[in-house]
Parts: structure tokens; C-alpha cells; sequence
């Protein structure tokens, strides 16, 4: 099996476009959510699909306590690495669909980088949201990013959506992306597949992740976390914006998600 772009955990940002001072920008957002919507101050997060939690390490350096969850032994490392000498960051190695943890309580949990779409099974959404809402405080909040998904295209082969080349360093990477066919009763947005041949000085590696997106817009997101029983959405903001209205959405949007009483 070829390996997958998180266990380079340097190139991937670069592979996923990401700009500078994005994660900064969401980190902001999310903390303007919370002095929105929440009456307590924030001293406690959960970081879902944390990678090497990027966003988890910005708020830890302002003194909160924050808790990432992901499988990857490889981001996980990398995020020990990176965050070492802060002393208020955890990583767990745990998969997101169901997982428990031996922690206090959180304020608030987070969901960044469009990864909440792998969960394309009803059964690991709500088991998701159940191991989530054990952590949380009841009125504690959940951020959700998601992508902007337009209309379903069912094709019917494997077909070249975007390529194109970046450099890292002395390090060069082919990045093709296709979308796969999907069959017409799944709860899916696409199925993306992600290939990286990546140039090292000194050899090659090509890689490849195949990423499943339910279809997910703010009514079915509202009508999921109901689903739970232990959520309740209660706002849906665009591209980092409290002003924007969901129409407009241009690239992103946050579902805003509350513990409820279960
Ligand atoms: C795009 S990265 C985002 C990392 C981080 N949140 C950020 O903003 O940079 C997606 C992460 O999701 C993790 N992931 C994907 N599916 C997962 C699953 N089923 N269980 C746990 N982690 C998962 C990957 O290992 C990867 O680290």
C-alpha cells in the first residue's frame, strides 16, 4: 500500500494550500465564537483530528489546556515535537469516530481543516458526537469547519480534477487530484483522491489518500447533531465572518454546535 501524505507531515500543509496566517485567522475566530456564545471563559479544549494540532498549539501558548485526538502516530509525533517546551498540550492517539479519554471536562471542542466530512456512516457520525459530548460541558461549545460542497456529480470513472507542482525547500512535489465515482444512495459529496509524488534530494515517494465526503450543508448538519441527542446547532458562520450571510459562503463555513442535557 502507498503511504499516505500525513506521514510527511512538513509537506502536506503545502500540498493543501494552505496560506499564511490561516491558522492564526481560524484560532481568532473560533476564540470570538466562544466570547459570543459562551459565558464562561475557555480554560479547557479538545482538538478533534488534531494532526499536529497547529490551532491547539496557538492556544496553549495563551495558557489554555488543550487535548488532540488523531490516529496518526506520525502528526501526532510531530506535534509533541513542535509544541515541546509547552507544557499545557496532550495528544492522544485515537480514532475520531468513537473514542474515550481519561480527562476532566472540556469547555469547548474544535473540528478544524474541512476533515469532519470523512465520517460518511450514520452509525460513526452519532458514536462520534456521543464521544465528543462525554468530554464537554453541557452548554459547551463545538466548532465545526466544513467546505463549501456544491451540487453532487455522480460520475462514472475516476476523473482528474486539479494538478499541480510546489516546492519545498530542495523538495519538489507533484500534487494530481481526482474525484472517484460514487454511488447514487451514498451520503456523498465525493470521493477525493489525493496523489503526491514527492522529489527528495535523494529519492522518490509517491503517495496516496482516498478521502470520503459526506455531503454535508448547514440543514443536515442542524439535523445530525440533533439526531445525537446531545448536540443542538445553534449557528452557521461563513468564511471566518459573523456578517457574511451562508448564501455568500465562499469557500467555508462553521457550524456552531451546543451540549445539550442528555
Ligand atoms: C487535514 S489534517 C488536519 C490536522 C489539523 N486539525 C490542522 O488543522 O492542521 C486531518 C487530520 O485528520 C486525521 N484523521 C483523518 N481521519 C481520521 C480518523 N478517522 N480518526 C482520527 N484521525 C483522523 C489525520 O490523521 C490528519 O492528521
Amino acid at each position: 500500500m502507498e503511504p499516505s501524505i500525513y506521514e510527511f507531515p512538513d509537506i502536506f500543509r503545502r500540498v493543501h494550500m494552505e496560506q499564511p496566517g490561516e491558522i492564526e485567522r481560524e484560532t481568532d475566530f473560533m476564540r470570538s465564537v466562544w466570547r459570543r456564545h459562551m459565558k464562561r471563559p475557555v480554560r479547557r479544549v479538545l482538538d478533534i483530528a488534531a494532526g499536529n494540532s497547529p490551532h491547539g498549539q496557538i492556544l496553549a501558548q495563551a495558557g489554555i489546556a488543550v487535548a488532540g485526538v488523531d490516529r496518526s502516530p506520525t502528526m501526532i509525533a510531530a506535534g509533541r515535537r513542535e509544541s515541546q517546551g509547552i507544557d499545557r498540550i496532550t495528544f492522544y492517539r485515537r480514532r475520531i469516530e468513537n473514542f474515550r479519554l481519561s480527562e476532566p471536562l472540556f469547555d469547548a471542542a474544535f473540528f478544524m481543516s474541512e476533515t469532519f466530512p470523512v465520517m460518511t456512516r450514520n452509525d460513526d457520525l452519532m458514536s462520534h458526537f456521543k464521544s465528543v459530548a462525554r468530554l464537554l460541558r453541557v452548554g459547551g461549545l463545538y466548532c465545526v469547519d466544513i467546505d463549501r460542497h456544491d451540487g453532487v456529480e455522480l460520475l462514472r470513472e475516476r476523473k482528474l480534477w486539479r494538478s499541480r507542482k510546489v516546492r519545498i525547500g530542495r523538495t519538489r512535489v507533484s500534487v494530481r487530484e481526482y474525484h472517484r465515482p460514487i454511488a447514487w444512495h451514498e451520503a456523498m459529496h465525493s470521493i477525493y483522491e489525493l496523489e503526491c509524488t514527492i522529489k527528495f534530494p535523494d529519492r522518490t515517494v509517491v503517495t496516496r489518500d482516498f478521502i470520503p465526503v459526506r455531503y454535508i450543508i448547514p440543514p443536515l448538519m442542524e439535523l445530525a447533531a440533533c439526531a445525537s441527542g446531545c448536540f443542538e446547532m445553534i449557528a452557521a458562520y461563513s468564511d471566518l465572518s459573523f456578517t457574511t450571510p451562508i448564501e455568500q459562503c465562499y469557500g467555508r463555513w462553521m457550524a456552531v454546535l451546543r451540549r445539550t442535557k442528555s
